[in-house]
């Protein structure tokens, strides 16, 4: 049976920087509650021309760069998304055509903040099966569009963003030992845009009631964020039949580094083995994990055979975690793989 090696990986993040500064200009909010409450000190907002499809382009661009690939030795094309171009058509079909690679399947996937996990465990069973050998796994979200600055609690926290792995199949061990895919939709409205799908189509009325826009009740999803990072990950290292200690890299979702220095200390995660970006980007949803990863792996965080945590959670209420084992043999890993002292970098705001 195949293996799932990531042979390649890139992000984009749009160059316009918001500051916590920046925002309080436009809305009741300071840079110390902003800090202070999630760690948050800027986040990236796309600018006019910008589109989820563009940002996937570009780090699915680079991710190919990476992996030494053509987009047409493509088999696959899954783009995690929660805020496509479009409600119809699947804005994994514009990627596709954006890349140039044409025929190639594409596939939406929309679990919220986890939707990412979701498609690295999708990929993975297309590699297995051995019914394909390229498969291009992105996380692309663009949330700032869907923000209401009424709603200072929820408006704060969120980014644009994008990330993006190549997914190889290969015959030195690699890919995910265990991994859990989880959801409870009792939370539906725990983090919901109310209206626009088919349950309350769009008025001028919802509209005006700003029911186009993020709501997030941030307390409960606090709340069910601390209690399933640490289950997920003790369930996923269980069905590894791995330890904590086996684990060399945490990549946890990055909405709330609050959220994150909880799950490593529940876990006993020394802080060098932790990525944490969302003092730089904010929560980019479903890009968020990819985005981690990409700048981890472009700083050496992780060498050839380590062994990779990646925990999510989100709307739906959806959660996600798997236990990643890199091949040995990845050339684009070798490359930026440094010396030990690289391995222990951790950003600013490290948990
Ligand atoms: O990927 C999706 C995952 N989502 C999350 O991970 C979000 C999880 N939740 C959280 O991170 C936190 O609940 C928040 C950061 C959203 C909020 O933190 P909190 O400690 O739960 O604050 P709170 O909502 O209880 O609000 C505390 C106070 C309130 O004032 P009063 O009523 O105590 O006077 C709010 O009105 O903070 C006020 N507040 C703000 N003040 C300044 C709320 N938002 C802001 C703001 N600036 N932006």
């Amino acid at each position: 049976m195949p293996y799932a090696s990531i042979t390649g990986w890139g992000h984009y993040a749009p160059p316009n920087v918001v500051t916590n500064d920046d925002l309080a200009r436009h809305m009741d909010t300071n840079d110390e509650w902003i800090r202070s409450r999630s760690g948050i000190r800027e986040r990236r907002f796309a600018e006019e021309g910008e589109t989820t499809a563009t940002m996937s382009v570009e780090s699915g661009k680079r991710a190919l760069d990476r992996a030494g690939l053509e987009p047409e030795d493509l088999d696959l094309i899954l783009v995690a998304s929660s805020s496509p171009d479009y409600l119809t058509p699947p804005v994994s079909s514009q990627v596709q055509h954006g890349l140039g690679a044409p025929g190639v399947g594409a596939m939406q996937i929309t679990v919220g903040c986890t939707g990412w996990v979701y498609a690295l465990v999708t990929a993975e069973q297309f590699i297995k099966t051995g019914a394909y050998q390229n498969i291009l796994v992105v996380g692309t979200e663009l949330i700032s569009r869907w923000l209401s600055w009424e709603n200072r609690s929820t408006a704060v926290l969120f980014g644009d963003g994008s990330g993006a792995v190549v997914v190889q199949a290969s015959d030195e061990p690699a890919g995910i030992l265990g991994h859990v895919l989880g959801s409870d939709g009792s939370g539906a409205e725990d983090i919901i845009v109310p209206a626009g799908g088919v349950a309350y189509p769009l008025t001028h009325e919802r509209l005006d009631a700003n029911e186009y826009n993020v709501k997030m009740n941030g307390r409960e999803v606090f709340r069910f964020a601390t209690r399933i990072m640490g289950s997920a990950l003790d369930e996923a290292l269980a069905r590894a039949d791995r330890t904590v200690e086996d684990i060399d890299l945490f990549v946890p979702h990055q909405a709330n580094a609050r959220i994150i220095e909880y799950a490593a200390n529940e876990a006993g995660l020394p802080h060098e083995k932790v990525v944490v970006n969302v003092d730089r980007y904010g929560n980019t949803s479903a890009a968020s994990v990819p985005l981690a990863l990409a700048e981890a792996l472009d700083e050496g965080r992780a060498r050839p055979g380590d062994t990779i945590a990646f925990v999510a959670f989100g709307a739906g209420l959806t959660w996600a975690s798997a236990i990643f084992q890199l091949s040995t043999t990845v050339p684009a890993l070798a490359s930026v793989t440094a010396g030990p002292e690289q391995k222990t970098a951790v950003t600013e705001a490290g948990v």
